[in-house]
């Protein structure tokens, strides 16, 4: 029995996968589209604002990099063809998300969260769990996120209110795609979580939201 073929399929895929990680930790993946916060000249920004935008799209980087590790987690575990086909155009938009709120913070002079690659490594095992437990309870997770970020880009929103319109068109740019990854969930199948889990994704998200201000 030929097992070379195995092995260089297995490296091929961890080179593969580590290459990935590494450009969404770092930031430095490329969009396919172009930012909505478009080519228009800035606000005039006062010096707390500008901090404090800077600082609402690092959390949201952080959320992006997650997304990215919950969808290539779960594209490694899900075995349905129709599903994964399905959540790669949510995929490739959620690579446009991570490329547009990192080039945001650093047009606000922000740096990108240093506890980046944890968030990866936490959201990718997550991703890759909620994989394994079948098509309806995956995409039910898959469907809940995109929600509860939805409504955590909605308090991003208020908080910023009138000021800065080129950081509100990148998070509603985002906010409008993820309603359609959740739908996009919904429509193919996702069983509703119970409220217990819903909860307790609610917690982890603030604690990497809090930390992420900051860090
Ligand atoms: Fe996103
Ligand atoms: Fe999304």
């Amino acid at each position: 029995m030929d097992f070379s073929a195995f092995s260089r399929f297995d490296l091929d895929r961890c080179v593969l996968e580590f290459d990935r990680a590494v450009r969404v930790v770092f930031g430095e993946a490329s969009a396919r589209r172009p930012s909505p916060a478009g080519e228009g000249t800035e606000d005039n920004l006062d010096a707390a604002t500008r901090r404090d935008a800077a600082a609402l799209m690092r959390v949201n980087h952080c959320g992006e990099v997650c997304a990215q590790a919950l969808y290539q987690g779960q594209a490694l575990a899900s075995s349905n063809e129709r599903v994964r086909t399905a959540l790669e155009k949510a995929a490739n938009e959620e690579s446009d998300h991570l490329s547009w709120s990192a080039e945001r913070v650093r047009e606000l002079g922000g740096r990108l969260s240093v506890l980046n690659p944890l968030w990866y490594a936490g959201s990718f095992a997550i991703g890759y769990v909620a994989g394994r437990w079948g098509e309806e309870w995956n995409l039910g997770f898959l469907a809940e996120t995109e929600s509860q970020v939805e409504h955590h880009l909605q308090g991003h929103l208020e908080r910023l209110g009138n000021r800065d319109a080129r950081t509100r068109a990148v998070i509603e740019g985002m906010q409008l795609e993820e309603a359609e990854h959740r739908r996009t969930a919904e429509s193919l199948g996702a069983r509703e979580l119970p409220e217990v889990a819903k909860h307790g994704m609610r917690l982890a998200a603030r604690l990497m939201t809090t930390l992420s201000y900051w860090i």
